[in-house]
């Protein structure tokens, strides 16, 4: 397995950076997560609070996962006082994982929340997600709670 690096994010990683959020999130076409994608590494705001994009790239310049970042005001099951780092999206190409790109992904953007005065990381699984779930649970999280969502026409 090649060396992989983990930096932040520049404008030159949109391409790539669209497919991996393709395979992460499919109901979105690669063409609009570029769209998305070239206002958020440009600089754009996001939001109202901070955010930010790590990637893991070979030696060979190949980028093969990303986690994207941010704080938010609160989350289940934290401390409600100060804003929390959260995992809003997190992938590594099939052939690249399990030799700890994902877990250096991580580490970079718990560093960062810290650097932002975050105490708390912060991150959420579909149920039937395993693999995700296995995945936060080796790397230090706990499970706060479990959901079900309702909605009902009027
Ligand atoms: C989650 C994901 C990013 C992890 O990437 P990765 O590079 O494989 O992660 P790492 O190699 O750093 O694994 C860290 C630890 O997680 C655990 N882990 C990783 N893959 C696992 C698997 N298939 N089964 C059980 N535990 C696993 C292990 O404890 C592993 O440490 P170890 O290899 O030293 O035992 C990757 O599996 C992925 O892209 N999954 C699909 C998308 C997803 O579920 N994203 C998260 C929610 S948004």
């Amino acid at each position: 397995m090649e060396s992989i690096q983990i930096r932040h994010a520049e404008p030159r990683d949109r391409e790539p950076l669209s497919r991996l959020r393709h395979s992460l999130w499919p109901d979105a076409p690669t063409e609009e997560h570029g769209r998305e994608l070239a206002s958020v590494l440009s600089g754009a705001p996001v939001g109202t609070l901070p955010s930010a994009i790590f990637v893991a790239e070979t030696a060979g310049g190949l980028v093969v996962g990303f986690l994207e970042a941010g704080l938010r005001s609160h989350a289940d099951g934290c401390d409600p006082a100060t804003p929390v780092g959260f995992v809003e999206g997190w992938f590594v190409s099939e052939s690249y994982r399990r030799h700890g790109a994902g877990a250096r992904l991580l580490t970079a953007a718990e560093d960062w929340a810290r650097s932002h005065g975050c105490v708390e990381m912060a991150s959420d699984a579909w149920i039937d997600q395993t693999l995700s779930q296995s995945v936060h649970e080796a790397l230090g999280f706990e499970v706060v709670d479990r959901c079900v969502h309702y909605r009902k026409a009027l």
